[in-house]
């Protein structure tokens, strides 16, 4: 060993000797007068691994047993080698047995006995012997082969030999475990479905020559099992759709079945397998130790999520431990029904499949009690966000054909994902629950009081402006086709929004409400209109009739074709009969809704403005100001009332909020009302021929004389001023 240390002592050597040459021999050094010989091998010359022989004058080193010097000498010194390990298993191959391994040590070797065997010699000299598996475990009081196993030494292993109904599926050192391949009787399931009985019949042939077969380590092949088991279900789900409820529960319990009669003869930890119809992932422990731990599988777009302890169940370990996510591609379609155990809780619910159907598979026997729930982390069909109206449900499929959701809860969900908590196993999906809207009982009182009264107070007012001599003119046209528009759009609100069927009717319906309310904002934009001119062009303030029913009518008529030739399936949905809020069709009401708003803050403000400025002129003319200032307020308010309304509106179809569907409903019913007493019982002109209306019915005999007043303007002092406001309003 050529080491610092061992370079150091040599030099020093070298030294003593050198610089005493002259009066002593080569390796003799003078003491006392005296040559003496030095003993080299106090300073470690040989390095480790060597022993060191000192003679007079000089030293030679040997290797320890085990090595050899790296130039092939017997006898050396420290400039020739150093001992080098020898490796006994290459020098010699058959130093250990054939039952042995041979492995080398530094300056050793050992002989080590393959598992299952034994030195009974020393490591050097191997003599391999059996152990005794059975005869150790019985000293143990270990049951390695279960209670109805026996126990068979051989060479090297042992193997546990089943009693007749019992298997440990050909796996030499595993537990036996009862075997029943009763329930792989086709009796026990419905008969509806033909190529349920191969599977039936192809596991119990499999399972009654696992039962038979005493002959340890047979040629169980599990892979090859579970590949005919998933190709014969694909050809009983091919053809379509499963059409009984219980053939789907037949098919979904013998494929379960059949998974853990197949696990314990699958050969890998992890097999995955995926065909036309399924998706499999099976994990199986096999082993002395009870396994522990996370588990996780997935198969498809579904995960399983809990731990081995719960997949074992608390019953003694078996030897083998197996859990298994079946995932079914294309059976939602077929389980697409039987929804009447969630409906019984709630009857106008209706439920439609809304994941992938999955089975989980574990060996514990009791899945009915799991120690611990499980999580399922569902993928959605589609992507559907949650909202009052929309649940998602976690449901599993009962034996007797029905989701039911009892024992499976839904921890979380999003648009795309639903994760499923449940204490027992068996087929589960995801299942989408469309509740009703609720109609609340009070809400739809204030409606039907509030739309009558509105109807009520429309129609007087409709009346008051056809009739009322004194105050038509150009606005009171606008009031008028304001309420027409108004009436009919609560009158056909009041009875068609929520008759959804037919199709064809919800559609008219949602196309009048468009239409009539676009009516009501148009002519709220005329009045606007009509008021900037009164104030800020005081001449000629009236408008042609023609021009308003084209604006009036036409353009909410020309929004209303143009919506319904492009999307024509906009109009009514399954809850109102009103625009679809999917495809953006709600635009061409609140557009044009927003717009009219802004203009009309517009003209109102202006409007307010050109006001004040006549107020403070110098002589202004203060009656007729003071009744443009009352137009603008009522104005004002009106259009306040309505734009609030659909402020509100539109937060209620997009949210459901109860306090905004309330304000929305109150707005909505009482307008009519709120329009009558603006207009008309606000009005002086008005109050004062409603007055004379009253006068003349309770006295009907001056009949005659009213007729004759009304209609001869000129007759008394009342008429006399009211025309001089008539021509005063035309004037403005
Ligand atoms: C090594 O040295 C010892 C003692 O000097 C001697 O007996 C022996 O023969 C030597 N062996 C060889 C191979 O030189
Ligand atoms: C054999 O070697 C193993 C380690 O390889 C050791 O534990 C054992 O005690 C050895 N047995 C004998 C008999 O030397
Ligand atoms: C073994 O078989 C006997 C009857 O033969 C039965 O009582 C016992 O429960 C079985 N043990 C197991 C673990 O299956
Ligand atoms: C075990 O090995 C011994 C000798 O190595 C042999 O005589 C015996 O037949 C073997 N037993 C079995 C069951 O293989
Ligand atoms: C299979 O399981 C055994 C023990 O149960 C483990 O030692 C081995 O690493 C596992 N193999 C894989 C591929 O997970
Ligand atoms: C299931 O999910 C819940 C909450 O997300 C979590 O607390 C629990 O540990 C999970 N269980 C398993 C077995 O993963
Ligand atoms: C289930 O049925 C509903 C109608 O009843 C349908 O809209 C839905 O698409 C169906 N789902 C599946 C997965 O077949
Ligand atoms: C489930 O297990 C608990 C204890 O873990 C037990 O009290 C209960 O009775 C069991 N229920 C069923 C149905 O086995
Ligand atoms: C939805 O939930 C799943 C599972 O919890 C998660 O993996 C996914 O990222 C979530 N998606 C969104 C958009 O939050």
């Amino acid at each position: 060993m050529g080491s610092g240390k061992d370079l150091l002592i040599l030099g020093f050597v070298c030294m003593l000797t050198q610089s005493v040459s002259g009066s002593c021999d080569k390796g003799l050094v003078l003491q006392k007068g005296q040559c003496v010989d030095i003993n080299e091998c106090d300073y470690s010359i040989c390095g480790k691994d060597s022993f060191c022989f000192n003679t007079i004058g000089s030293y030679y080193c040997v290797c320890h047993p085990g090595f050899i010097n790296s130039r092939g000498n017997i006898n050396f010194t420290a400039q020739t080698g150093q001992c080098i390990d020898t490796n006994e298993c290459l020098t010699n191959k058959n130093i250990c047995d054939h039952l042995s391994k041979c492995e080398n040590l530094i300056g050793s070797y050992a002989c080590n006995c393959q598992s299952g065997y034994v030195n009974i010699n020393n490591n050097k000299t191997s003599q391999c012997k059996d152990i005794n598996e059975c005869e150790e475990a019985e000293r143990k009081h270990e049951n390695i082969c279960g209670d109805n196993g026996t126990c068979m030494n051989i060479n090297g292993s042992y193997w546990c030999i089943c009693k007749n109904g019992y298997t440990n599926y050909g796996n030499d050192r595993t537990p036996c475990s009862k075997l029943s391949c009763d329930r792989f009787t086709a009796s026990k399931t419905s008969p509806t479905l033909g190529g349920l009985a191969d599977i039936l019949s192809l596991m119990r042939n499999s399972c009654l020559a696992l039962s038979d077969s005493t002959v340890p380590g047979g040629k169980a092949d599990g892979e090859a099992l579970l590949e005919k088991l998933l190709t014969a279900t694909d050809e009983v789900l091919s053809p379509g759709p499963v059409g009984s409820s219980k053939g789907v529960s037949g098919l979904l319990g013998a494929v379960e079945n059949s998974i853990l009669l197949i696990g314990p003869q699958l050969k890998v930890n992890t097999t995955k397998m995926e065909t036309k119809e399924t998706v499999a992932q099976i994990a199986v422990r096999k082993g002395k130790s009870r396994p522990t731990g996370p588990l996780h599988l997935t198969s498809g777009s579904t995960s399983l999520s809990t731990d081995w302890s719960t997949a074992l169940g608390t019953g003694p370990y078996p030897g083998f431990a197996l859990a298994a996510l079946l995932s079914y591609k294309n059976l939602e379609g077929s389980m697409n029904r039987s929804f009447e155990k969630l409906q019984k809780a709630e009857e106008d619910v209706s439920f439609q499949v809304f994941s992938k159907v999955v089975s989980v598979v574990v060996s514990n026997p009791s899945t009915q009690n799991l120690s611990s729930p499980v999580n399922i982390t569902f993928t959605h069909l589609q992507e559907k966000r949650r909202t009052p109206e929309v649940g998602f449900i976690c449901a599993y499929w009962s034996e007797s054909g029905a989701w039911s959701p009892d024992g499976c809860s839904q921890q979380q969900s999003n648009e795309t994902h639903t994760v499923c908590q449940c204490e027992h196993l068996s087929s589960f999906a995801v299942l989408m629950a469309l509740y009703p809207m609720e109609p609340i009982y009070e809400l739809q009182v204030v409606t039907k009081v509030g739309l009558i009264l509105s109807l009520v107070c429309l129609v007087l007012s409709i009346l008051t402006f056809r009739f009322c001599r004194s105050i038509q003119g150009t606005r009171t046209t606008i009031h008028l086709h304001l309420c027409i528009c108004l009436f009919m759009a609560d009158l056909v609100f009041l009875v068609g929004v929520s008759r959804t069927e037919p199709e064809g009717g919800c559609r008219f319906v949602a196309g009048m409400l468009h239409f009539f309310f676009l009516g009501v904002m148009a002519w709220m934009l005329l009045e606007g209109v009509q008021l900037y001119r009164m104030v800020v062009l005081v001449f000629n303030a009236t408008i042609r009739p023609l021009y308003l029913y084209v604006f009036g009518y036409g353009v909410p008529l020309t929004i209303v074709i143009l919506s319904a030739t492009i999307r024509p399936k906009g109009y009514g949905t399954k809850q109102h009969c009103w625009l679809s809020l999917e495809d953006g069709l709600i635009w061409s009401f609140f557009g044009p809704v927003c717009i009219i708003i802004v203009l009309n803050v517009f003209f109102f403000t202006v409007t307010v403005w050109k006001l004040a400025q006549k107020f403070s002129s110098l002589n202004p003319d203060l009656s007729k100001l003071h009744k443009i200032r009352a137009f603008t307020v009522t104005a004002i308010a009106q259009m306040c009332i309505l734009g609030l309304m659909w402020v509100f509106g539109a937060f209620l179809f997009n949210k459901d909020m109860i306090a905004v569907a309330y304000i929305f409903t109150i707005l909505n019913s009482l307008q009519g009302a709120l329009v009558f007493i603006m207009h008309c019982l606000l009005s002086k002109q008005v109050r004062d021929e409603y007055a004379q209306l009253l006068s003349c019915i309770c006295t009907p005999q001056k009949k005659s004389y009213s007729d004759y007043s009304s209609t001869n303007p000129s007759s008394s002092q009342s008429q006399g001023s009211r025309s001089g406001q008539l021509t005063g309003e035309s004037n403005i």
